[in-house]
Parts: structure tokens; sequence; C-alpha cells
């Protein structure tokens, strides 16, 4: 029978995955305090850039089994099933900062009436989902729930695509009945023999944390071997197809780059090492993986200045890229953050271009540069430019035009997009991550 379900928060998990759940077959309300995101999505519009997701949305709001709201306590009143998708940032000192599921969980308290499962799909340091249920049962005197861990393992930019493919789907939990709703809301999975895994409420937490800092690490340590085939002359897509032809190795997450970003890699590592302290036990591995990806973003700074002699004052940077990575809007800790402050504090003039991102990017940086509407026209009398994201429309650039356009002739290619070769026949001097 299909469920009834509250989505809280409805940003880049709780949108997708409430669509999701919706297109299983549920009845999904999404959730968010930002009324005008609300707002946007009852006129249609999609408040973030998603491939795939607004024909998504529009099916499952004209079916009749996905709507959104901000009446957050009718939403919970309602439902059978509350999932908690609210952001978890870092704080200061690296701790993720639960302040917006302690709301969540205060809204819950306040609207428990009957028999309910707590879903958390935030990701969240091991041990709060004890606490979540601990804090319902002393603000609410009532213990008519069960609580669910459901960690999401979605990508940015291929979102949809995950959530009706996922490579596992783990839940944690302490009772039968609420194991038997979930797996009833994941019907859908379970005849495509998607495979689940159960097991108690501190395993799924750390599951999720040590998949993010697994995978950036793998990116980390293929970082550092790109600085070493550098100052050996190795190429390190061959490095990576090389050690990717072991089954136990695997090619993917071998990518070099500027560093890795996003809205998880970068905080999740940060509150791993900040629970292993709590817990007192050793995550100087994660620990060197934060520092040594803070470093390779710098480092790109470093081989453009030396690519230009030396000073970058008062030279035209054109980025060309601003999300994290390709397919997305989103630049929460980006590289191109940290790339273009280092590059204005050493006194260049930045223009910028992303497919998607240029909104974002003007929250964030205002007048403090330059916005282009093509990579073309960020070209247009730059001394040098700095392909910072994959999209692929950077990879069909133009280098005759590009020549042609810009004032130098440097391009610091950090996604290794372009042919080296070719960039060389025209008098470009090109520069990779781990390959010259
Ligand atoms: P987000 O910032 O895009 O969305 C969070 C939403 O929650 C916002 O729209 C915000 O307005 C809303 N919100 C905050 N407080 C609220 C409240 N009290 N009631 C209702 N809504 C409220 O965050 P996100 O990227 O979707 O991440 C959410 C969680 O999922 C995080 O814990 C993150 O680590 C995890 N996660 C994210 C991804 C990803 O690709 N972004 C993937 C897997 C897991
Ligand atoms: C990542 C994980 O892949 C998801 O499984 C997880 O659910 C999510 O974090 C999360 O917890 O939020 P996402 O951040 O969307 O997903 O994107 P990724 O494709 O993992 O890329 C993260 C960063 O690593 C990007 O900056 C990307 O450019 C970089 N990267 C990735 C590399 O530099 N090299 C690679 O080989 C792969």
């Amino acid at each position: 029978m299909s469920k009834q379900i509250s989505v809280i928060g409805t940003g880049y998990v709780g949108l997708v995955t409430g669509t999701g759940l919706a297109d299983f077959g549920n009845k999904v309300t999404c959730v968010d305090v930002d009324k005008t995101k609300i707002d946007m999505l009852n006129h249609g519009q999609i408040p973030i850039y998603e491939p795939g997701l607004k024909e998504l949305v529009d099916k499952n709001v004209r079916e009749r089994r996905l709507s959104f709201t901000s009446e957050i306590d009718t939403s919970i009143k309602e439902a059978e099933v509350v999932f908690i998708g609210v952001g978890t940032p870092s704080k200061e000192n690296g701790e993720a900062d639960l302040s917006y599921v302690e709301a969540v969980v205060e809204s819950i308290a306040k609207n428990l009436d009957g028999y309910k499962v707590i879903v958390t799909k935030s990701t969240v340091p091991v041990g709060t989902n004890r606490w979540i249920k601990q804090a319902i049962i002393e603000k609410s005197g009532k213990d008519t729930f069960d609580i669910v861990s459901n960690p999401e393992f979605l990508r940015e930019g291929s979102a949809v695509h995950d959530v009706f493919h996922p490579d596992r789907v783990v839940i944690g939990y302490e009772s039968e009945r609420a194991k038997e709703i979930i797996q009833d809301i994941y019907k859908a999975l379970y005849i495509i023999e998607t495979p689940f895994l159960f097991c108690n409420l501190e395993t799924a937490e750390l599951i999720k944390y040590a998949s993010n800092a697994f995978l950036a690490t793998k990116i980390t340590f293929i970082n550092q071997i790109a600085n070493f085939c550098e100052a050996v002359g190795a190429d390190v897509h061959k490095v990576a197809k090389g050690m990717g032809m072991d089954g136990r190795i695997s090619p993917k997450f071998l990518h070099p780059g500027p560093g890795y970003g996003g809205s998880c890699f970068p905080k999740d590592t940060k509150a791993l090492v900040d629970i292993g302290n709590k817990y007192n036990v050793d995550m100087s591995l994660v620990k060197e993986v934060v520092s040594s990806n803070e470093r390779q973003k710098k480092r790109m700074v470093e081989k453009l200045e030396r690519l230009v002699g030396g000073d970058l004052r008062g030279k035209k940077i054109g980025i060309l890229g601003l999300a994290f990575k390709a397919e997305t809007d989103d630049m929460r800790e980006s590289p191109s953050v940290v790339v273009i402050y280092e590059l204005l504090k050493r006194g260049a003039k930045v223009i910028a271009h992303d497919p998607q991102a240029i909104e974002n990017a003007k929250v964030i940086f205002g007048d403090r540069i330059e916005y282009a509407d093509s990579e073309y026209k960020v070209m247009s009398s730059s001394d040098a430019i700095m392909i910072l994201t994959e999209w692929n429309q950077y990879r069909g650039l133009d280098l005759e035009m590009a020549k042609k356009l810009m004032k130098g002739n440097i391009i610091l290619d950090t996604r290794n997009l372009i042919e080296l070769q070719r960039a060389k026949e025209l008098g470009i001097i090109c520069e990779g991550v781990g390959r010259k």
C-alpha cells in the first residue's frame, strides 16, 4: 500500500529523493522553511540545476503523488513516514552543525500523533540517530515511533539516475515494523534487485562517512601521484589506467584535478576527523587528506603564477567553470572559490564563465570579479585561462579561436580536457595536472 511520506528539507537531496519516492508510488510532501523555494516548486520551477529532475517532478505532481509545502506541522501530522533531509554543514572547527536537524526534531516531537517512522537521510555523525530518538521521547513524552538511518549516496549532476539505480540502500534500524515499512517504500528498488544492507543505526551512520572519506582519499591519492608524475615526466592518466586495471583498485575516482569540492566530501571528511577525536580514535589518514586537498587547490594558483612568469599582479585571468563539478550549479566548497580568492589576493583581475553556476557565483563574489555569458568572452583579452570544471562544452574548446582572442597564450587545464599536442601546434602553452 502506498505510504504518506513527509520529506523535510527540499534541497539537492530532499527534492531528488522525495521525487524518487513519489515515482516509486508513494504519496510525498516535500517541506521546506524556504518559502521562495516552495513557491517556485508550486509554480513548476526547479530551484536547482539537476539534469532530468524537472521532467520527473512535473510527472509526479501531475499524477498527484508529489506536492510542496512550507506547512511543516501539518505535513508531519499527516505522514506515516517522516524523512529528515536538511543540511548538516561544517562548523568552523569541522564538527557537523546539527542545528537544522535539531529544529526538525522539535517539529517532529511537537506533531507526533500515532505511529510514525522517522528516517534520517541527512548525513549525521555517529550517535545522532540515537540522540534523535531520545530527544523526541523527552520532548513529546511519547515513544510511538521508530527511528531509521537511511544515508543517501546520490551524486549531484547524476542524482536522478542514482535514485533509481543506487549501488546499495543502507538501512540502519531497530524494529521489524519500521524495517517492513521502509522495505515497502523502496519496493520498486527491491523488484530490480538493488542490494539492501540492514544494520544497526551506528553502522549505517558510519558507512556513509567511511564511503565519502574513502572516495576523497582515492582522489587525494591520485592528485598526489599526479604531482609526482609532473616531477618525473610520467603521465597520470596512464598511471591511473594501469592501476585501475587491477579489479581490486578499480578505475573510478582516479581522475586528478584541482582538489575535490562540493557540499559533502569537504564537510564529511572534516566531520569524520572530529568524530574520531570525540571517540579518541585515530583518523590521521583522513586528516591528512583534508590538508592535502587544501594544498592541491592552492597549488593550482602557484602553477598559474609560475606559468605567467611569477607575478599575477594586473594579469587578467579567465576562469572556465565555477561549479565544483560538471552538470551542477552547486558551488559549495568548489575549488574555484579558493582559486579565485587567491588570484584576487595576488592582484589578478578575474573574469569567469560557467554554464549554470553564475548566479551562485554572484552571491559569493559580487562585483569583485567579472562574469561572461560565453567561454569565448572569457578568453577575450585574457592573459591566461584556467579550466576548473569539466563541462563538456570546454572539452570541445575551439583552440584556434582561443589563441586569436587571448592576449596571452597560457592555459592551465586543471581537468585535463585539452589535447596538449594540438595546443602546442597552435603556440599555446597548456599545462594540465599530472601530464606535460
Ligand atoms: P541543501 O542545503 O541543498 O538543502 C537543505 C534544505 O533544508 C534547504 O532547502 C533548507 O532551507 C531546508 N531546511 C533547513 N532547515 C529546515 C527546517 N527546519 N525545516 C524544513 N526545511 C529546512 O542540502 P543538501 O545538499 O540537500 O544536503 C542535505 C543532507 O544530505 C546533508 O546532510 C548532506 O550531507 C546529505 N547529502 C547530500 C548529498 C548531495 O549531493 N548534496 C548527497 C548525499 C547526502
Ligand atoms: C559525492 C559522492 O560521490 C556521493 O556518493 C555522495 O552521496 C555525495 O558526495 C554526498 O554525500 O553528498 P558529489 O559531491 O555530488 O557526490 O560528487 P562527486 O562526483 O563525488 O565529486 C566530488 C568532488 O570530487 C568533485 O569536486 C569532483 O570534481 C571531484 N572528483 C571526483 C575528482 O577530482 N576526481 C574524481 O575522480 C572524482
